[in-house]
Formats: C-alpha cells, structure tokens, sequence
C-alpha cells in the first residue's frame, strides 16, 4: 500500500498525474498502521444493514474528544453538508452575510436556496473583517453570518475580539467555519460556553487528511443542534465513514503528527515565494498561501496547469491573486521552478 502512494507522488512530481495544489488538502497519505486498524475494523461492519441513525458511537467518541455533550454535536457527511443544512435550518427569511472573499461554497450554497446574501468585503490587504460595517449591515435583526478562520482563501485569522463584539452587539447568529484549525490550534470552541449564538464548525478534511471519507461537525447549543438536526437526512453519515471517523479520534496524535512537516513546508514555501521579484506573500495559519503576483494570474495559472500543476485563481474581482496549498516538498519545488520560469518569460 505504501508503495502504491509513494509511487503516486513519484508519477506527480514526473508529470504524469497532476500536482494537486488546489483544493488544500493534506498531502499526506494515511500512514500504513491506521490504513490496516480501517480495514480490520470495516471487516467487521454489516453492510446490509442501515448506520445507526443517531451515531451514537461516533457522538460518545466525540463528546470524549472535544469535551461537548452529544446534544451538542451534530455531524455531516463533510462540512459542506452541515453548511447546507444550516442555511436550510437558519437562513430562511433572514440575511445571510458573508465577509468576502471567502469560501465560494458558502454563497453558492445560500443562492442556490435562494436566501437573501449580503456580501461585505474584508478590509484591503490587511484582510480583516470590515466590523463597522457588518454592524451596520446586520443591525438587529436576527440573521447569519459565516466567518471562515482561518480565512480561506487570505490565510489570516479574524481577530476572535471582532467575532465576540459581533456576538454581543448583534442577534446575528455566528458560525465560524474552523476547517483548519489545526494549521493555528486557535479556536472559538472556549467561547460557546458564553454565547448561545456560536456555532463552531470542523471537519476531518484537513487535518486528519480525511477528506475523502467525507466527516465535519458542528458544536453549538442544544436548541441550534436540534434545528439543524430537523433537516438532516436521517442516514446523512454512512457506517464506513463513522467507523474510519472513531478510528482517526483514537488515532489522532499519529494524524497530527503529520502537521509540523506542513507547516515548515508552509514557511518555507512562503519564503522562497518572496524571494522571487514582484512576489508578494501574506502570512497564513492554514495550510495554504495567498500570492500576488506582479501581473495578471491566469496566463501563469494556465502555464502551471499545462505543467501538470492545479493551483487556484480567485477570480475577476482579485485578477492578480493565486493560492496555493502547501503540498509535499518535492511538489511545492515542481510549482516553484514553473513559477520562476512563468515569470521570468
Ligand atoms: C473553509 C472551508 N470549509 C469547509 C470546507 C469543506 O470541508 P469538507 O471537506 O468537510 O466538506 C473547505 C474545503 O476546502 C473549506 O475551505
């Protein structure tokens, strides 16, 4: 199995597959012994037979590991489910808004169920929230707000006093999406106990590097659960999933194990990005970069691509924006000498 996986990495880095810089997920494959612990246990699994409905194991599972009560839990099959169903839950009849840019998902999702979407933009280069103004905008009237910390796609973290005036200032419901926590380890999950209107939100995406099992949650109170839980399909989490997703609990401290080698990779990408002329790099606490480059994106974009690498653009509003995710070395040197040459031409 090892085998298989290095040799997938080999066929990336000599062209015959594409380098996936683009969608940040965690370069690493799952390390063997976890890979054999999934495969005795989905052994044992009777696949004829429905998944237990309430997820009883994998909420007692997670109740241990994040110090919540299962009525406080409600899990997805992946984050993008419970951002559905929360907009389904919450967001009828009242504003969403959504500081920008920021996940595209999130408004995709929220037009396509034809809510009401208010767009803020983040402040220029600095990226924080425009606070003034989403007060402004949410007034007092009951709403939502979806706020991604760290920031996909800028990198930065809001500051967490900006999200703690929007709650006591506001009736806002506040759901901040923490996709990468694990990339900065700082999280909102402290203040729930103060603020019946937070919703935090994780998933096993990143992490983990779980992201094709498809495993988030949600914590909030008991009352915003059992809303959110009235639209749930009833068998949302399939049993393969539940299972590998009690698995990765127990196994947690080898999954993360893998991060610092993420985050020096962070750092020195960032630092051999500077160093090309007109380069520019903002600081990120996940496991991504946002890069300004000196002309327009897409004919570099297109070059990478063309070389086998997938990076992202931000589109027509940030024509001069890339991210890219960090991959592993080997990749992350592929992207840097097609970058060098793009530009250099
Ligand atoms: C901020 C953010 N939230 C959620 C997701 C999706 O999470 P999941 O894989 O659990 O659906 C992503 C994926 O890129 C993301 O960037």
């Amino acid at each position: 199995m090892t085998e298989t996986k290095n040799q997938q990495l080999a066929y990336a880095v000599a062209g015959a597959v594409p380098i996936r810089l683009h969608a940040n997920e965690n370069p690493y494959a799952l390390p063997p012994a976890i890979w054999q612990e999934i495969e005795q246990e989905l052994a044992t699994l009777e696949l004829n037979r429905y998944p237990d409905k309430a997820m009883r194991l994998f909420y007692q599972a997670l109740a241990e590991h994040t110090g919540f009560p299962p009525e406080m839990l409600l899990a997805g099959n992946g984050l993008e489910e419970i951002i559905l169903l929360l907009l389904v839950a919450l967001g009828r009849a009242r504003q969403v808004i959504l500081p920008i840019p920021t996940f595209f998902v999130y408004n995709e999702l929220a037009t396509a169920l034809g809510l009401s979407v208010v767009e803020v933009p983040l402040l220029a280069e600095s990226w924080q929230l425009d606070l003034p103004c989403i007060l402004q905008v949410a007034g007092q009237e009951e709403g939502l707000i979806i706020i991604c910390r760290p920031n996909n796609p800028t990198g930065n973290l809001f500051r967490r006093q900006d999200i703690l005036r929007l709650l006591t200032e506001t009736k806002l419901t506040v759901v901040v999406d923490e996709a990468y926590y694990g990339f900065c380890e700082d999280t909102m999950l402290p203040d729930l106990a103060n603020h019946e209107r937070l919703v935090v939100l994780r998933t096993f995406s990143k992490t983990y590097g779980l992201a094709g099992i498809r495993l988030g949650y949600l914590v909030a109170q008991a009352q915003v659960v059992e809303a959110v839980d009235r639209v749930r399909p009833v068998y949302n989490v399939n049993a393969l999933t539940l299972t590998i997703g009690r698995i990765a609990l127990r196994r947690e401290r080898e999954l993360l194990a893998r991060l610092p080698a993420i985050i020096a990779e962070r750092e020195r990408l960032a630092t051999e990005l500077a160093t090309i002329p007109g380069v520019e790099v903002y600081p990120s606490a996940a496991n991504f970069l946002l890069v300004k480059l000196p002309a327009a994106a897409t004919p570099i974009w297109q070059e990478l691509r063309e070389a086998g690498i997938h990076v992202r653009q931000l589109g027509v509003k940030q024509p001069n924006l890339l991210r890219i995710s960090v991959g592993q070395q080997q990749e992350n040197e592929k992207f840097l000498s097609i970058l060098r040459r793009a530009l250099a031409e």
